[in-house]
Parts: C-alpha cells; sequence; structure tokens
C-alpha cells in the first residue's frame, strides 16, 4: 500500500524521489515495467498511448509532479515540451525571455519573431525589477535560472508571484536547479520545465522532459495536453523508464555533483590558467544573493574562462584524460564544452569551458583539470 504522508508532516523531495509514483497493488512489482504498447483492450483505461501514455508514463509523471507540487506531463525530450508551451502562443504574442537562456530556447524564439510575429524582450536574467516593471504587459514569460550557460541567477520567487497576481503565465526552465534546489510552481508559476535528459536521467543514456502544470491550472493542462498528444511527442517506453529509474537516485548524485563542483569552482578560481570562475555557491557569483534565497544548492554546472584564445583552451581540452568533452550535461559522468565553439553561440566568451561535474573522486577530477589547465599553453 502506498504510504500516506500526513498533511502535517508532508514528505520530503529526497524521499518523493524514491517513493513517489510506485505501483500501489499487492502483488505488483516494486518498479512500474517497461510498458510496451501502442494499443490497448478498450473499453477501461487507456485506448491508446500516443495520447493516454503508458503505466511506465503515467508512473513517471505521478514521480515528477509530486517533486514540483503539480501535474506533470511528459515529452520526448525537454525541446518537445518546450516548444509545445510556445506553440500555444497566438500571432503577434509578448514575450519577455532571458537574454541567456538555453540555445533551443532562443532558436524557438526567434523562429515566433520571424514567422509569428511574436514581439520579444530580452532582458538581464538577474535584473529583477525590469522583469518586474514589464510582467504585466506579456503574454508569457520564460525564466531560466541558473541560466546555460552563464550561471546566471533570477528572483524566481519575485518574478512567479509577480506573473500570477497579473495573470500572466510563466514558464521556468528548472533543468540545471532540479526539483530538488527550486520548485517554481510553490511561487506562482504556471509551468515548470525540464531537460530530463540530463539531471532527472543523470546517465546520459537516453532523451527526455517534463512540463510541471500548477495544480488548477486545467486550460494550460489541457493545452499542453493537446500538444502532446496531437504533436505526437509522447516519450517512449524505455526512456520514461529510465528517466524514472534515473529519478531515484537524483538526490545522491546532485548532493556528490554539487560538493564536487563547489570545491572544484573554488580551486579553479585559484588555477593560474583560469581568469574567471561563474558558479552560485561562490560568494562571489553576481547575484550570490539571489542564490541564497532563491536556490536550495548552487548545482553541479561550473563555467569558467582561461588564459588564451579559443585555441588555447581547445588544446587544453584535448589534455583531459577523465573529464569527457560532450555536449550535454547532468550525467554521473564529468563532462565539458567549450561553448563558443556551437554554432549560434558564438557572442559568449571564447575560452568559456562549461563543465557539467560529476560523481566523481574529487581528487581525481582536480588533478584531470589541474593538468590538462596548465603546462605549455598558457
Ligand atoms: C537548460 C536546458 N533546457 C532545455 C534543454 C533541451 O533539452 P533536450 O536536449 O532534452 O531537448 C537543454 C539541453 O541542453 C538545456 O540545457
Amino acid at each position: 500500500m502506498a504510504f500516506e504522508p500526513t498533511p502535517d508532516e508532508p514528505l520530503r523531495p529526497e524521499t518523493l524521489a524514491v517513493s513517489a509514483g510506485r505501483p500501489e497493488q499487492l502483488g505488483q512489482p516494486l518498479n512500474h515495467p517497461i510498458v510496451v504498447a501502442s494499443n490497448f483492450l478498450s473499453g477501461a483505461g487507456p485506448e491508446y498511448s500516443r495520447g493516454d501514455g503508458t503505466d511506465t508514463v503515467q508512473a513517471f509523471e505521478a514521480a515528477i509532479g509530486a517533486l514540483e507540487g503539480g501535474r506533470a506531463i511528459s515529452f520526448s525530450s525537454g525541446m518537445a515540451g518546450i516548444s509545445a508551451i510556445f506553440d500555444n502562443l497566438p500571432v503577434g504574442a509578448r514575450i519577455v525571455v532571458p537574454d541567456d537562456s538555453y540555445q533551443g530556447v532562443s532558436a524557438v524564439v526567434a523562429d515566433g519573431e520571424s514567422r509569428m510575429g511574436w514581439k520579444v524582450l530580452r532582458l538581464p536574467t538577474n535584473d529583477t525589477q525590469r522583469w518586474l516593471d514589464v510582467i504585466g504587459s506579456v503574454d508569457l514569460a520564460w525564466l531560466e535560472s541558473p541560466s546555460n550557460p552563464l550561471l546566471d541567477v533570477c528572483d524566481v520567487p519575485a518574478i512567479c508571484e509577480a506573473a500570477a497576481q497579473a495573470g500572466v503565465v510563466c514558464a521556468v526552465d528548472n533543468t540545471f536547479a532540479t526539483p530538488l534546489n527550486q520548485r517554481p510552481l510553490e511561487h506562482g508559476a504556471t509551468f515548470s520545465v525540464h531537460s530530463a535528459t540530463k539531471f532527472i536521467g543523470g546517465h546520459s543514456d537516453l532523451l527526455s522532459g517534463v512540463v510541471v502544470v500548477a495544480d488548477g491550472a486545467d486550460e494550460a493542462y489541457d493545452a499542453i495536453n493537446h500538444r502532446r498528444t496531437f504533436g505526437g511527442a509522447t516519450p517512449g517506453a524505455l526512456e520514461t523508464f529510465l528517466a524514472l529509474r534515473g529519478l531515484r537516485t537524483m538526490p545522491i548524485r546532485l548532493e556528490k555533483s554539487q560538493a564536487n563542483a563547489q570545491v572544484l569552482a573554488r580551486r579553479l578560481q585559484g588555477h593560474r590558467a583560469v581568469t574567471s570562475v561563474r558558479y552560485p555557491g561562490l560568494p562571489e557569483h553576481p547575484a550570490s544573493d539571489l542564490v541564497k534565497r532563491t536556490l536550495g544548492g548552487p548545482g553541479a554546472m561550473v563555467s569558467f574562462e582561461t588564459v588564451g584564445n579559443a585555441i588555447s583552451a581547445d588544446v587544453r581540452m584535448t589534455r583531459l584524460q577523465l573529464i569527457s568533452p560532450a555536449t550535454s550535461l547532468g550525467g554521473v559522468e564529468s563532462t565539458i564544452e567549450r561553448r563558443a565553439k556551437l554554432a549560434g553561440q558564438e557572442h559568449l566568451p571564447p575560452t568559456l569551458l562549461r563543465m557539467s561535474v560529476g560523481c566523481e573522486h574529487l581528487e581525481d577530477l582536480w588533478n584531470d583539470l589541474d593538468r590538462a589547465l596548465g603546462g605549455i599553453v598558457d
């Protein structure tokens, strides 16, 4: 039988990550199995999995919904979920987005700007007053905190509360924070969005996304569900099983990765080949007061710039033996990427390396970084 928390002592997020969305009938497997089905015997329950999902999909959604405090709809990738939100915007919609949003979001917004006549305002992530000044005049406020890749932090509670008061739809990309460090729906956001490909999945072996909708926002829920069903972005059973399995260990993975990231960021600050470090856990972070107030933890992403130019930064990366050069993030294994090499990211500092800190031993990670950063190419 499912364990019923008492209202005065709700289960903590670490416990929900492990326990929510499990089968409840005696005799069922402890974990929902991988239900591979498109079609069901008609008449009771699901009919066709593009619209109805499967047991596996519903279990994942129940777990994420419990963690974020809303109703989750899962997707075949983070971008599929994000696109479902933007696809609901009308011609001429007014949108405010951070000037450092994930490049996939920037691409969707730029497309809507040119094809749909959206009026887009791009604001610095941590300039709260400017967000508050415009919030009442937009159709959608899109937040991302901490941001990818500059790790800026915004005042999620203040902006979401202002949006809710003004009746404005507010969506937060919560991928970097995870629901363990930030729960935007508690502050009035309509949507909390994840690329579950990252920290939730945690093993770089799947694509998955999820949009969690605030309780009571029934129209918004129906609209997103409609997009998934008729856009056909329903996730597959294997990926969803893996995403849910990953979620079960997210609290311990994140704890370890964050602890590693905190020490590495501090040591990188003192490294002779490093010119600047961006990490929400450092007191020197430009929005460290917001970090303390809005985030439960600083996360496992560290971005830093190195002495020299793009070529020397690339050479340094080739010397890494443990940390893998790879674009994605949030896995148990540490990865690193020079972001400005990506198309559309040329505006970033040329030597900026974005590292996703994994669960390896801290000293092995540090030795790898120290060896690769120092040496002849200074
Ligand atoms: C912050 C953020 N949001 C959304 C996405 C998109 O997710 P996906 O690659 O699962 O479509 C990414 C991918 O890197 C991301 O970093």
